[in-house]
């Protein structure tokens, strides 16, 4: 199968994955194995619907590298926040339900558990009309598999608990969750402005941790009610909300390094990936290399430099499943991800520099890590090649 942007749909393809409804993870708005009929891509578009999984003759192992069952987890824990969150905001309920999110982040860490899925797939929850529940789930899902990779470095870290309760991460996702709940008290005009914030209004939108504070105190676990007030404090300090003094008033130093919890340090870097790599309303969605170039140069010492390694090890600059356009001009798609050399995975040939179609990609295999003359220029319309040079550095840092 084959990801392919709604735009370049053609006439003839077949899914390979149902799409769901972007409101209800149990149904499904066309099927499995039916052809797309042209006259539902505007409606698509509409929902906020940007990619669709189509059957590829050869391509069909890559159903058992990019999980169903995962996808469907996210979704639904998506949709719990979203009910929930959205009663929240028409005033129908007075708080947030928290038991049923505690259930949906079980279902999904224990999936992660089992499922072993060892890097981030090309398989991320977006959804136009609701970013506030997606992003959560997404920087949830990012955070918990991110720390369970951590898990000894978390035994270190939370050396006042047992082991088994320091590599505990339903609290996180619980945090993560909940980290921009405080974003439904900041006013759309501000939330939803397309340009920079006047000076007055990043102060209104950098409350949004302790807004959200405010509401899950007391509801949840201090550790969860950490990571909501502290997912924007840096490693090297200068993040928000400020500390003040409780008895003066006076305004306190930002935490920095260690002194900010294990949990906070995984939200942050989780939320800074996830808000960049999602399509909003005002600029469209950043390649994953792209966004990495910019987490390790735009960043540098935002991250505790642990947690970043690890997560440069899961995230796949070129995503499985992601098709490119190699310097050669042959459009190609990623079939493998080799995090020692994360700049040059393996890919399959799609179709030439003239725009023929190869009958069997799997025939025209390239291992860009041997054949280092070749490199991927583009990614969905966005020349990368700014970019590369920070991951073949990668491969020397090794
Ligand atoms: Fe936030
Ligand atoms: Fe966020």
């Amino acid at each position: 199968m084959l990801r392919v942007p709604v735009r370049r749909i053609e006439p003839g393809m077949v899914l390979a994955r149902p799409v769901p409804y972007p409101n209800d993870p149990y149904r499904f708005l066309l099927q499995r194995d039916r052809e797309i009929p042209m006259s539902a891509i505007p409606q698509l578009e509409k929902l906020g619907i940007f990619d669709v999984w189509v059957r590829h003759r050869s391509l069909e192992f890559l159903e058992d590298v990019i999980d169903e069952g995962l996808g469907q987890r996210q979704r639904e824990v998506y949709w719990q926040v979203r009910r929930n969150f959205e009663e929240v905001m028409s005033g129908a309920s007075l708080g947030l339900d928290i038991s049923d999110f505690q259930s949906a982040i079980s279902n999904l860490f224990d999936f992660l558990k089992q499922s072993r899925c060892g890097n981030v797939l090309l398989d991320k929850l977006d959804s136009f009309d609701c970013y506030l529940m997606s992003h959560s789930t997404n920087v949830c899902y990012l955070a918990m598999l991110l720390g369970m990779k951590l898990e000894r470095y978390l035994i270190e870290e939370r050396s006042s608990k047992t082991p088994q309760q320091a590599k505990n991460l339903k609290e996180l996702g619980l945090g993560c969750l909940l980290h921009d709940v405080g974003k439904m008290k900041v006013p759309d005009e501000i939330l939803n402005k397309p340009g920079r914030f006047t000076p007055e209004e990043r102060e209104i939108m950098e409350l949004h941790p302790v807004y959200g504070y405010e509401m899950v105190k007391g509801r949840v676990s201090p550790t969860a009610a950490q990571v909501v007030l502290n997912h924007h404090q840096r490693y090297c300090g200068g993040g928000y909300p400020q500390r003040v003094d409780v008895a003066t008033g006076d305004p306190l130093p930002t935490m920095q390094g260690k002194q900010i919890p294990i949990f906070c340090r995984l939200a942050t870097l989780c939320d800074v990936y996830d808000a960049a790599t999602t399509k909003r309303i005002y600029h469209s969605a950043k390649p994953a290399v792209q966004v990495l170039h910019e987490m390790r140069t735009f960043c540098k010492g935002f991250f505790d430099p642990v947690i970043e390694q690890a997560f440069y090890e899961i995230i796949p600059a070129f995503p499985i499943g992601q098709v490119v356009t190699l310097s050669n001009r042959i459009e190609a798609v990623v079939v493998d991800f080799n995090p020692s050399q994360p700049g040059r995975p393996k890919v399959q040939c799609l179709r030439s520099a003239t725009g023929e179609t190869f009958q069997d990609p799997s025939l025209e295999e390239i291992d860009l890590a041997i054949f280092t003359d070749i490199e991927i220029v583009e990614v969905e319309e966005t020349d990368v090649r700014p970019y590369l040079a920070t991951q073949y550095e990668m491969e020397l840092a090794r």
